[in-house]
């Protein structure tokens, strides 16, 4: 049996959730969301991560915001310390004070402004110690060495080559703190050149899982909550012995959107960093 901790994570309700726009290749404007679905799968997987026994934070939703409920987006928290995201979009700019005011209504007092487009937990990735940054559709990739140099970690960057994998937590997934899963093809050759060297025993996901954006998921380290529709990832995800909960999200992919995109992780400070971090 693989081992956790309750985590701590920040989640905004979809009330307001909508295409309104179309600023990736999943969103197609005149696309009709169904809300009551959207609530529904919404509430299973704030449901299923509170019985797993971690905490969800819920931030207000805000009318005319309708990607407000991609949390992922709304920043990079590790330990003490927030960075609050830069959206390339004019479609998501105003979104950042929303997410700011809810870090610092939950006790990061300071939640530093990045200098660089950023968008938060969905490009930066924390394994273990090190933040895995992607670049290529949204952050960019001068925000790694910013963000490595605020939180202290050691950063990789790694570019996105194909537009359907947008962030990086599309083309990627954590599951614990040296393990991850990846879509060989979402990235440039010299990108999985490094993860081939860093990762040897990662798991290598196949385009139909990926497509279904089965790479979009929570793990903390022992329990994986993914998509339904991704079963050769869960397969793969099940051997390695972690537990696998499945759940139904396929309202929000008409955004481009997973269960991953909805969750930003409040990481605890990386262990052998507590010390350096008070
Ligand atoms: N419609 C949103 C966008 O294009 C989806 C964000 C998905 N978030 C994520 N972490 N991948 O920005």
């Amino acid at each position: 049996m693989l081992s956790t901790s309750a985590r701590r994570y920040l989640m905004c309700p979809p009330t307001f959730f909508d295409v309104q726009y179309a600023i990736n290749p999943w969103m197609r404007l005149g696309e009709r969301v169904d809300p009551a679905r959207a609530c529904k799968q919404w509430t299973a997987l704030k449901t299923t991560l509170e019985a797993l026994g971690h905490h969800v934070e819920e931030m207000s939703p805000q009318p005319g915001l309708p990607d407000l409920v991609f949390a992922a987006n709304g920043g990079i928290v590790i330990g003490a310390k927030a960075m609050a995201p830069a959206f390339r979009f004019s479609e998501r700019a105003a979104e950042t004070p929303f997410y700011a005011d809810a870090l610092k209504q939950r006790g990061y007092e300071r939640v530093a402004a990045p200098h660089n487009l950023n968008e938060g937990e969905g490009d930066f990735l924390l394994v273990g110690s090190t933040i895995l940054a992607g670049s290529g559709f949204r952050s960019d990739e001068l925000a790694a060495a910013e963000v490595g140099a605020y939180f202290g970690l050691a950063v990789v960057s790694l570019t996105l080559a194909d537009p359907r994998f947008y962030h990086l937590d599309t083309a990627l997934s954590v599951l614990d703190s040296n393990t991850i899963a990846y879509l060989p093809e979402a990235f440039d050759p010299a990108s999985r050149g490094v993860l081939r060297d860093l990762f040897p025993k990662a798991i290598l996901a196949e385009d139909a899982d990926a497509r279904k954006l089965g790479l979009n998921l929570v793990s903390d380290g022992a329990n994986v909550v993914m998509s339904a529709e991704a079963p050769g990832l869960a397969r793969a995800v099940g051997e390695r012995g972690y537990q696998v909960h499945p759940i139904e999200f396929d309202e929000f992919r008409k955004a481009g959107g997973g269960i991953k995109c909805c969750v930003l992780s409040l990481h605890d400070a990386p262990a052998g960093e507590a010390a350096s971090w008070a």
